[in-house]
């Protein structure tokens, strides 16, 4: 990284520089909306063979670049992989989501490795090498990690856990095992962020997808204290490193979240009102999103009218559009079509 302004419209928002047409990309851009993903994932094996198929997963991170055009690939790959190279068993089932071995007890959070095998992520970076290869100057590259928190979820209950129960009981009962779990999984990930930025990435987004089912004591615990603890140590590294926090359904806590975590832009959920996000949020930092995954499914006038909101309220300040969650797989590509033409200055 050089001290020159950054070539792709994702970097100079990134440093604080507001953007006349704001800079676009979606989260889950790469999935089973596309017909040319379901191609790609139907020849590949499990979805974990396809993270791990540097050749497969740049394909699909370049095919949402290809058709629409987005300021920002971002790699194809799952928070879950970081479990995968702690050496716990993670598969996919077809309609049924991650499947995990649950750490039940404090012995199976005793017996993880301290680190993570980076050769199980050497493919990660090498697709990561791929994307860049071919990825035009002007589309910033995106890597990720999931936040401890959210990660630790998935570890505890073994898979997806309605308001995440069982981590939150383990993090009660065995506080100590608990921060030890979250110890590794902070080390694990900053680790892992060097490695992608080493690679080629030039940016990376934390995703805290389950920060809102905490207490406030709790998320400062859990969520505030280890994403700053990455921050740090990746910039210790890299002092440039650009990282965009994504603390979902955290909105009461988003003036403490900024305090305290050193990140360069926040992300937005969509439940955090447009108003308050300008005056208290953007006014700190660079923000990113917010639309709801689900006026993007439906399209039409309501499609229309978010993104309109969403425009009004943060374009004259340092703004990525963005959704404030995952796209859903049921989202017609015509109305990404619209949503994409809207933010960059078609009205109709
Ligand atoms: O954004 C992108 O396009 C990059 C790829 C990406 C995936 N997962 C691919 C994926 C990213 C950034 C993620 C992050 C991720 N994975 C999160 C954090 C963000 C969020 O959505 O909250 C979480 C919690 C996971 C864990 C995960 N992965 C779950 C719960 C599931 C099953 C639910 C589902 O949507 O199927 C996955 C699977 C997954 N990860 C898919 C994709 C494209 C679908 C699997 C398939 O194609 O068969």
């Amino acid at each position: 990284m050089t001290g020159n302004p950054p070539i792709h419209p994702i970097g100079r928002v990134l440093t604080g520089i507001r953007e006349a047409i704001p800079p676009v990309w979606l989260m889950r851009q790469a999935g089973r909306y596309l017909p040319e993903y379901r191609a790609v994932r139907e020849k590949s094996g499990s979805f974990l063979e396809l993270c791990f198929n540097p050749k497969s997963a740049a394909e699909v991170t370049l095919q949402p670049i290809r058709r629409f055009g987005f300021d920002a690939a971002i790699l194809f790959s799952d928070i879950l992989v970081v479990p995968h190279a702690l050496g716990q068993r993670v598969d996919f089932e077809e309609g049924v989501g991650p499947k995990l071995d649950a750490l039940k007890v404090i012995a199976a959070v005793a017996r993880l490795p301290r680190h993570i095998d980076q050769a199980r992520l050497e493919p990660v970076y090498e697709a990561i090498e791929r994307v860049k290869s071919e990825l035009p100057r002007t589309v910033a590259l995106l890597g990720f990690c999931g936040a401890p928190w959210t990660v630790a979820t998935y570890m505890i209950a073994g898979g997806s856990s309605a308001d995440q129960v069982p981590a939150r009981l383990f993090a009660y009962r065995f506080p100590d095992a608990f921060a030890q779990l979250i110890e590794i999984l902070v080390e694990a990930s900053a680790t892992y962020l060097i490695r992608q930025f080493n690679a080629g990435v030039d940016a990376v987004q934390i995703f805290d997808s389950w920060a809102g089912v905490l207490p406030a004591a709790e998320f400062g615990r859990w969520c505030i204290e280890p994403c700053a603890r990455i921050v740090a140590a990746v910039r210790n590294e890299i002092p440039q490193a650009n990282i965009i926090g994504f603390p979902r359904g955290a909105a009461s806590e988003l003036d403490r979240y900024l305090n305290d975590v050193a990140v360069d832009a926040i992300s937005l959920d969509w439940t955090v009102e447009l108003g308050f996000a300008r005056e208290q949020i953007q006014s700190r930092r660079p923000v990113q999103g917010n639309l709801d995954p689900l006026a993007l499914l439906v399209g039409g006038a309501a499609l229309d009218r978010s993104v309109d909101a969403i425009l009004d309220a943060f374009s004259n300040g340092p703004f990525i559009f963005n959704l404030g969650h995952g796209i859903l797989p049921e989202t017609p590509v015509a109305h990404v079509e619209r949503l994409v033409a809207r933010v960059r200055g078609a009205n109709n």
